[in-house]
């Protein structure tokens, strides 16, 4: 039954799927260091502590300054495969069931790796996931601070890999990169038959606009981030209306902020009925993933555990799977909580 008081067990526990995950995210110092040796290179740094001193952010600018060059580690097929059965591990201990996890395809072909070496290695790990309960899709994202050409020329690109992709979003610099910039590969995209997603950080300095356009002009079916609706009562009347899913990471907002989980907007809109999510954006970075995401949330704020089994709910109601699967999954969380004992 619903324990009366969240405890980690009970967050552990419960099924769970995670929307919002940068795979380029999940590189923990180790494998960092692990990789750059086996590469031959030179990171600037030798020790895990090394690692981490260099992980101090203010906001998405500072953060991102850390975490591209992060990337220069992975080379081969091998290493994305790594990466990503790593994170799906860890995923999987922490109860996730289905997972949609975004990569960012333009900042490795940039240095040269070929597109094939990302999505083969990725996409197999996905594969090979199966064998151990977790469902997992990719959804490529174009980077905003790069041209809306170069995010042309990527969809092209990967049409040989068209059945491997799930979704397409939108990531990087939000600064003075709005989603009409990206109109035309986001409508090409739809054409193609993917799903649509983009990043609407928090606080950024044109939220509430950028947040329109992608509603109003892009269509996405979910938002990432997302939480500055709070601010505007049309908004969340229209996200609410269109059931549109707002993918939330507390850890990830508590760091590119100034200390602020938003835990308080997460519970407002969860009180509104948005379809409102948790998840861990780059656990890496930003120290935890889904299961400590949840717990950092019920720690630092007053969250019920019939709070945290809709924030779980809205994690599949929203995914991008079929209502069967939904419903699946939907009855998974009623037998967890009924077979739960305190
Ligand atoms: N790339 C990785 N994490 C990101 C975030 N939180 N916002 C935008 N781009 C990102
Ligand atoms: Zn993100």
């Amino acid at each position: 039954m619903l324990p009366k008081r969240v405890s980690r067990e009970f967050i552990d526990g419960l099924p769970k799927s995670e929307l919002h995950v940068h795979l380029e995210g999940t590189l923990e110092p180790e494998l960092k260091l692990k990789l750059a040796q086996k590469n031959h290179i030179d990171i600037g740094q030798e020790t895990v502590e090394d690692v981490e001193k260099t992980y101090h952010y203010s906001n998405l600018a500072s953060f991102l300054a850390v975490y591209y060059p992060g990337m220069d580690v992975l080379q081969t097929e091998e290493d994305f495969y790594e990466l990503a059965m790593a994170y799906l591990q860890k995923a999987a201990s922490q109860g996730v069931l289905h997972t949609e996890m975004f990569f960012d395809p333009q900042a490795h072909i940039v240095r040269g790796v070929p597109l094939q070496f990302v999505i083969d290695g990725f996409y197999q790990a996905c594969v090979d996931a199966r064998a151990f309960g977790i469902d997992a899709h990719l959804i490529m994202c174009f980077l905003r601070d790069m041209s809306a050409r170069s995010a042309m020329d990527l969809l092209h690109a990967v049409q040989p890999y068209r059945n491997k992709i799930l979704g397409i979003g939108l990531d990087s610099d939000e600064h003075h990169n709005p989603p009409l910039k990206f109109m035309q590969p986001f409508s090409m995209a739809v054409e193609q038959g993917y799903h649509i997603t983009m990043h609407a950080d928090v606080d950024q300095i044109d939220s509430i606009d950028h947040i329109k356009q992608a509603l109003e002009i892009i269509n996405v079916e979910r938002l990432d981030h997302g939480t500055n609706i709070v601010e505007n009562k049309d908004l969340v009347d229209w996200v609410n209306q269109l059931h549109i899913g707002l993918t939330s990471c507390p850890l990830s907002n508590e760091l590119i902020t100034d200390n602020d989980l938003k835990g308080d907007e997460i519970l407002d809109l969860l009180d509104e009925g948005v379809k409102v999510s948790i998840n861990s954006d780059d656990p890496a970075y930003f120290g935890g993933y889904i299961a400590d995401n949840y717990a950092a949330l019920a720690n630092e704020y007053k969250v019920t555990p019939q709070q945290l089994v809709t924030l779980t709910k809205n994690s599949f109601e929203t995914a991008w799977i079929s209502d069967k699967q939904k419903q699946f999954y939907l009855e998974d969380i009623d037998n967890y909580v009924e077979e739960f004992e305190n």
